[in-house]
This record gives C-alpha cells, structure tokens and sequence, in this order.
C-alpha cells in the first residue's frame, strides 16, 4: 500500500515516534510510505517527501516533527475538501494516516463521512483534551516540565518569601495545571473547569501563611476563568482567531498575580510556561505511547479500519470512531480535582 502520514495542529513531543513507528512497520510489510509536509496544508498544496529507514533514523527521541506541522483547515478554503482528495490521488495514496488533536482529527472525521476519505486518526495533543482515549501522548512530557518548573519555582519561592504564580498550558481543560500541580505539591491549582474568585485564592494563602509558611505556588491553566467578569471570564493575549476559531489564551497569571498580590500584600511573581512544555524531547511514556498508537494506526489502515483512531482505552491500545474522539472535549475529572483541592492552602 502506499500510505501518506501528516502531523497537524501543535507541534507535541512523540509525533516523531509515531512517523518512525508507521514508517518502520509499513515498510517490513511492504507499504511505501509517504511523509505530508506541514499538516493538512500539504494535502491540498501536495507537498511531501518519501519517507525511509534512513529517514526515520534516529527519531524515537527528537521532539518536534520532521513533517512540520500547521494549523491549516482545508474547509476553510475554497473547495478545500475536494483539493485533498485530488492531492490523494494524484499522490497514489491508498490510505492517510493523520496525527493531531480536536482540530485535525476533526478534519480526517469530516473528510472521512463526507468525502469518503481513507483515513485513519492517531491522537497526540500536550492538552490531554481529546475524547474516546484515556491518554495522548506529549502529556506526560508537558506535566514532567511543568512539574519540573514547579519544583524549581519552590526554592526561589521560600528563599524570598514569594508567591510564584505559574500558568500552564491546555486550552480549555486543566490536565497539565492538576497533574503538575499534585506532583510538585502547589498550594492553589486553578482550571478552566472551575470557575475561580481571586479573594478564595488569596484565602488560601493567607491561611497557609498564618500556619508559618511564608511562600506559596499557584498553579493556574492558561483556561482558568474568573467565575464574575465578562461573559467567558477569559484572559486572552488577542482577539484574533486561528482557522479553527480558537483564540490565543495566555496572560491570566499577570492578572491573577496583581490580585493576589493587592490582597495579600505578598509579594508576587509570574511564570509562563508557555512552549517549553511542548519542545524537547519526550518521556520515556510518551515514546512508548506513541510507537504503539503508530503501529496500531498500520495495522488499522491493513484492515481497512478508516474512521477510525487508534486510542488507549481501559489501559490497552484499541481503535475507536473517530467521530467519538471529536464529539466533545474531555475535560478534568471533577474526582480528581477534588483530591488535589484537599492540598489547597
Ligand atoms: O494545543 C496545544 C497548545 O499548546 C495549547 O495548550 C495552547 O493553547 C496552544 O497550543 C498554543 O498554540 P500556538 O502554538 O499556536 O501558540
């Protein structure tokens, strides 16, 4: 079979992985193998390269992807879905294997019922957001950085008597913000899931600094929203909107720090984690995470399986609907967010 492989969306730790794995298996079995370049814009522009074992050398710890990636949403051009598929075909393509999150893996589903695309999903997003798999891979490199920064933030917190506020990434869900935030033992953890009000934040403080500790660590998703101000209570660096309608978050956690900071009279400083917790390389995790959905999403394109994703489904690799994974966002446990609230203050 000649198989096309195509990374979309945010870069994330892994996606290297997964071409290696696809790579390595399609061609012990055969396939010729065919790398689309920068996301669903190379499948309307047609560029790619071949893809090799000489290729695929050396990969399974290089962050980033060889493919480049990009936002590109082929119905937001003109007759974009239709340019895919000539691109397909012109290509010899008997099947694409598309790596990404919400976002391109809503493109395969759409171009899959609409189009009848021979596609099939691997699921990869630093946010953890996706539903129908229990684990993406380049979550746990971002919650290991993340936690990293947090460990690192405390002994410069208690050497100054500061408040560190530190924002995550994530989107519109809290996974890295409680993940890195129960490991590296933060005071606060604030989520896009649960609407926050800055005075119970400086509560917190107050409180824990009453009991004789003079420093604390905020952690709060770059989601967290007020639960009072504007209609989505979100802080946002600009209005402007990606091909998806997505606004750029970012900033909360100089708004949240001049609050604390103007109600506590803690000194306050700022962290933004931003995309250092997404480059480098992946965790040991992530590596075998992604392998195993690379080599699940062959065996899948073997069977025929289009539509389809692999995913991680009760601790074992399974394929679920790609309409499934796409449905809705899979937002943070309220269980566990309830755990990590017994550590707050
Ligand atoms: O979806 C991954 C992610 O890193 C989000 O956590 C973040 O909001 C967004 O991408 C940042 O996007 P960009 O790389 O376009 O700035």
């Amino acid at each position: 079979m000649r198989i096309g492989i195509l990374t979309g969306g945010g870069d994330c730790p892994g996606l290297n992985a997964v071409i290696r794995a696809i790579t390595r298996k399609g061609i012990q079995e055969g396939d010729n193998i065919l790398g689309i370049l920068h996301g669903w814009k190379g499948m309307i522009t047609g560029q790619h390269e071949e893809l090799t074992l000489r290729s695929v050398s050396g990969l399974i710890h290089r962050g980033g992807t060889i493919l480049h990636t990009s936002r590109t949403n082929p119905f937001k051009e003109e007759k974009g879905g239709d340019r895919v598929l000539s691109s397909f075909k012109r290509l010899g393509l008997d099947a694409l294997i598309a790596v990404g999150g919400e976002d391109t893996l809503g493109v395969a589903n759409r171009l899959h019922k609409e189009h009848g695309l021979r596609v099939v999903g691997v699921p990869k997003t630093i946010d953890n957001d996706l539903s129908g798999t229990e684990v993406t891979f380049g979550f746990d490199t971002a919650v290991s950085i993340a936690t990293e920064a947090i460990d690192r933030l405390h002994t410069t917190a208690e050497s100054h008597d500061r408040v560190m506020v530190l924002e995550v990434m994530g989107r519109h869900a809290g996974w890295i913000a409680v993940h890195s935030g129960l490991a590296g033992g933060a005071d606060v953890i604030l989520i896009p899931e649960k609407p926050f009000n800055p005075d119970e934040v400086a509560e917190f403080i107050r409180t824990r600094h009453a009991r004789g500790k003079n420093f604390s660590i905020v952690v709060v998703a770059e989601g967290a929203r007020l639960d009072t101000t504007n209609s989505e209570g979100l802080v946002v660096q600009s209005g402007e909107l990606d091909e998806f309608g997505h606004v750029r978050l970012g900033g909360i956690a100089h708004f949240l720090a001049k609050e604390i900071e103007s109600r506590t009279g803690f000194e306050t400083r700022v962290t933004v984690l931003g995309h250092v917790q997404r480059g480098g390389s992946p965790t040991a995790h992530d590596r075998i995470l992604a392998t195993l959905f690379g080599v699940k999403a062959h065996d899948l394109v073997r069977e025929g399986k289009f539509g389809m994703m692999a995913a991680m489904v009760c601790g074992k690799i399974d394929a679920v609907p790609l309409e499934e994974a796409v449905r809705e966002l899979k937002t943070v446990d309220m269980d566990l967010y309830e755990i990590a609230e017994i550590f707050f203050g």
